[in-house]
């Protein structure tokens, strides 16, 4: 059996067009949707997402601004950014780009960002409001996550899901998102023990730890769906996530490739999150 192939970079691009339409529609109301990106340092592939996603959002109609900050600028200066940005009207998401260079605290500037601004659905605020049921903002790759499976017609509703990796960024959420849908929910960490018993359980694999080949076919229950999270830039040049797609795609029912899958997903999710911010403003 080979497996269905989730076309991520075919479900964003219908997301961001349903995205344009809205965003159209706010602007008859007086309302351009204004999405700031802070991007500090002069990490290379930081650039890279930070240049697609402001260019995903000029596409969809939105306002977007890329405010590129020295890597030694001082975490007060940096506040300070940030604070003039939870001011400007014009601005209704506002993400800083992670990772930040060492000298500065992540949690506080996040934690800096209005709660309402949070379009990357970090704030300990959003956090706690998604693990109880009322999100106001869901984090993009987990929420383009969930999205792939509603296209596919994957349902969690008492679905075994088990998600390897324990980000705030991507497992955490994940695991409450899947939860809030039903699923009975496993979060593996870098200590599981037996990590290939428990992925042999899943009915939804959903693979987010950063490292090539983490998971292969042996370690997937057949029909299983399996969204790679992993984008890993290899040696010799080539783009690959955390599974090992040759053989996981043998076993698997429906699986994500790398390129072309979850990656997508993430930047027409944030459109989605600012354009949801912008209509709070308005309505
Ligand atoms: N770095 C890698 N992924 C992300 C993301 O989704 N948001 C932010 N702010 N930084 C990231």
């Amino acid at each position: 059996m080979t497996a269905r192939i989730i076309d991520g970079k075919a479900l964003a691009a219908s997301i961001r067009e349903e995205v344009a339409q809205q965003v159209a529609t706010l602007k008859t109301q007086g309302v351009t949707p204004g999405l700031a990106v802070v991007l500090v340092g002069d990490d290379p592939a930081s650039h890279v997402y930070v240049r697609n996603k402001a260019a995903a959002c000029e596409k969809a109609g939105l306002h977007s601004e890329i405010i590129r900050l020295d890597k030694d600028i001082s975490q007060a200066q940096l506040l300070s950014v940030v604070h003039k940005l939870n001011d400007d009207p014009r601005i209704h998401g506002i993400l800083v780009q992670l990772p930040l260079p060492p000298h500065l605290n992540s949690h506080i500037v996040i934690e800096a960002i209005s709660a309402a601004k949070d379009v990357d659905g970090f704030h300990i605020s959003n956090a706690g409001l998604l693990m109880t049921g009322k999100p106001l903002f869901r984090p993009c790759t987990p929420y383009g996550v969930m999205k792939m499976l509603e296209a596919e017609n994957v349902s969690p509703w008492g679905a075994e899901a088990v998600i390897v990796g324990a980000s705030n960024i991507v497992g955490k959420p994940m695991a409450m998102l899947l939860l809030a849908a039903g699923a009975t929910v496993t979060l593996c960490n870098s200590k599981t023990r037996d990590l290939a018993a428990q992925t042999r359980r899943a009915d939804i694999l959903v693979v987010a730890t950063g490292k090539p080949g983490m998971v292969n076919g042996d370690m997937i229950k057949p029909g299983a769906t399996v969204i790679d999270v992993g984008i890993n830039r290899l040696p010799d040049g080539r783009l690959v996530g955390d599974v090992e797609f040759e053989s996981a795609k043998e076993v698997a029912g429906a699986i994500t490739p790398v390129p072309g899958g979850v990656g997508p997903m993430t930047i027409a999710m944030l459109l989605v999150n600012t354009l949801e911010a912008a209509e709070r403003c308005v309505s």
